[in-house]
């Protein structure tokens, strides 16, 4: 089978992963930045390249970043997946997942609709009304629509400072989304989805005066027994958001559990190093699964 990674700006270690493991598993793997991939369209096919090279004709291909770049860019390689998404080539995850995935706004509306426990989010474009919700809700969070790995998340203990933040992000045309804080153990998990099934879990703690849990903030994942409750709703959340493989977040709180978010395109190398689990493996049997060649 013929097997496409595209990374975004530059190559992350889950992308090697992938490249290497959907090779040792015998296919046919080429890989680069989504942003030399090229497109058309004609009433009578539809061909794509990665730099001068037709790539027309893969199977599977694994979108693990849209990359940096203008709204137009986006704009342009979100259609792009798309467009291979239309002309028969199975994308992982899929692109409208994907995207809505990326976006810590309608992640939540999509996982609510489907029944799911979440933050209550407030979002905005006028730093006033930003400003008054936040003190309704005395402690509350500040969330970058796109973002990860915990990067640009603020707690407001102080709501005087929430406004200043808000002032200032307005001014750089950052919409607000202000979100309840959840009061927590010091710890939630990570569960990790792979088609409908659990592969890998891991209760995240954060690093000292750290209220995130995040790897890369410093947090510890551990790999300590998870209640079944959580491991069914993470397969929840992932199908909610209609995505192949996810990382879901979820924290125990006093209401009972709250799903945080559900990554579509989240790594694996501290859960990996944690559990012993080849994620990656998994991911691409499950990519590949089922589709016919030729
Ligand atoms: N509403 C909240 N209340 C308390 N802690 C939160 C809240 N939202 C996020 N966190 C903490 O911040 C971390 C990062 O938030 P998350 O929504 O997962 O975004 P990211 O994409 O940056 O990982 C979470 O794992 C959790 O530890
Ligand atoms: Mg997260």
């Amino acid at each position: 089978m013929k097997v496409l990674v595209l990374y975004g700006g530059s190559q992350s270690a889950n992308g090697v992963e992938l490249r290497e493991t959907a090779a040792r598993l015998g296919h046919e793997v080429t890989s680069g930045s989504i942003m030399d991939v090229s497109s058309e369209i004609s009433n009578e096919a539809s061909r794509f390249w990665l730099d001068r090279d037709e790539i027309t004709d893969v199977d599977v291909c694994f979108v693990r970043s849209f990359g940096p770049g203008t709204c137009e860019q986006l704009t342009r390689r979100i259609s792009m997946i798309e467009h291979m998404e239309l002309s028969g080539i199975r994308v992982v995850n899929p692109t409208y997942s994907f995207r809505r995935a990326r976006d810590k706004y309608s992640t939540q509306y999509a996982l609510s609709g489907a029944g799911l426990p979440i933050a209550t989010t407030y979002t905005t474009e006028s730093m006033e009304r930003a400003y008054r919700r936040s003190r309704e809700m005395g402690v509350s969070v500040y969330k970058p629509i796109l973002s990860s790995m915990g990067k640009g998340s603020l707690k407001f203990d102080d709501p005087e400072i929430a406004y200043n933040a808000f002032k200032m992000l307005s001014r750089v045309g950052m919409p607000l989304i202000v979100q309840e804080y959840l009061e927590n153990p010091g710890r939630d998990l990570r569960v990790f989805v792979v088609g409908s099934e659990v592969v890998a879990t891991a209760y995240k703690y954060g690093g000292p005066g750290e209220w995130k849990t995040n790897v890369a903030q410093g947090g510890k994942m551990v790999d300590e027994p998870v209640p079944e409750e959580i491991l069914d709703l993470g397969v929840r959340a992932a199908e909610a958001l209609g995505l192949d493989y996810s990382g879901v977040d979820i924290m125990e709180t006093p209401r009972g559990p709250v799903v945080l978010e559900a990554n579509g395109s989240p790594g694996w190398q501290a859960l990996k190093a944690v559990t012993g689990v080849d994620i990656a493996e998994k991911i691409v049997l499950h990519a590949t699964e089922g589709i016919r060649v030729g």
